[in-house]
């Protein structure tokens, strides 16, 4: 670990809350060990999420919904091991939060075992009560709307959502939904620009964005497509940084720099 690292103040949901506040753009990557862990420390990420695009990423599958809870674990106590300073939110599992029982139960694990400071969860208004019921419990919990990886079966691939006027009112609604529930934090991923930076000023909560435009609150991307290792189509939002960035805490700290001062995402990454 790098000094820079260990001198950091770690960042909470209030820190975030702060930023969005001032305008401050939040820097979020993927991360699923511990060595990357260090580097986007202390390349300056704020906040991690421990993706169940490992399933992709990392195991190789085509989708994320094999990933199982034992998998998240394992990767999520691996960044909590290194992790210093940045806010961590790991993927509750496609399967894991079917009750608001077993929500909570998995929840729970992803916390105690998985050091996640907040869990994260796919879906809108057909969630509400899975996350009235972790936030009762004192689960901080990030949704996740727009196009849900989870559910790509369902749509028969990676497509754009919300595109047309019924779309994008459900999207809203998702987003009003789950504030009203007690989400503290919001993903969109996938969606036109436009309709980002409405649901961004419809809700409170910071709102971080893939493929979702530059006005959301921060912006997320999966670190390894970030760093050019896109398996296969690599959608019209990723940015390589290491190709320009040299090494790979250069690359980190450019995207960074970059969110920070809102040149990415550029208009020819959004929808
Ligand atoms: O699993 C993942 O990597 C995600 C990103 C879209 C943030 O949920």
């Amino acid at each position: 670990m790098t000094a820079d690292a260990q001198q950091k103040t770690p960042v909470t949901l209030a820190t975030l809350r702060a930023m969005q506040q001032r305008g401050e753009k939040i820097a979020c990557l993927t991360t699923y060990d511990a060595s990357f862990t260090r580097v986007l420390e202390a390349a300056g990420v704020e906040m991690f999420i421990v993706g169940d695009s490992l399933g992709m990423v990392l195991m190789g599958y085509e989708s994320t919904v094999p990933v199982t809870m034992d998998d998240m674990l394992h990767h999520a106590a691996s960044v909590a091991r290194a992790g210093r300073s940045a806010w961590r939110v790991v993927d509750l599992p496609s399967g894991s939060y079917e009750t608001p029982g077993q929500a909570l139960l998995n929840a729970r694990r992803l916390m105690d075992e998985g050091g996640a400071h907040m869990v994260k969860l796919e879906g809108g208004t057909g969630k509400v009560a899975i996350v009235e019921h972790l936030v009762g419990h004192d689960i901080p919990v990030c949704g996740h709307i727009g196009l849900l990886p989870q559910s790509v079966e369902e749509y028969g691939g990676y497509r754009v959502q919300g595109r047309d006027e019924a779309g994008a009112a459900a999207i809203l609604a998702d987003a009003v939904a789950l504030e009203n529930a007690g989400a503290g934090m919001l993903v969109i991923e996938c969606i036109p620009a436009v309709l980002a930076a409405r649901v961004t000023g419809a809700v409170t909560m910071p709102v971080i964005g893939i493929g979702a435009g530059p006005d959301c609150d921060g912006q997320v991307l999966v670190l390894y497509d970030m760093l050019g290792m896109t398996a296969g189509h690599q959608p019209r939002f990723v940015k390589d940084f290491l190709q320009e960035g040299g090494s790979i805490h250069a690359a980190v700290a450019a995207y960074v720099a970059a969110v920070k001062d809102g040149s990415y995402p550029a208009s020819e990454h959004n929808y």
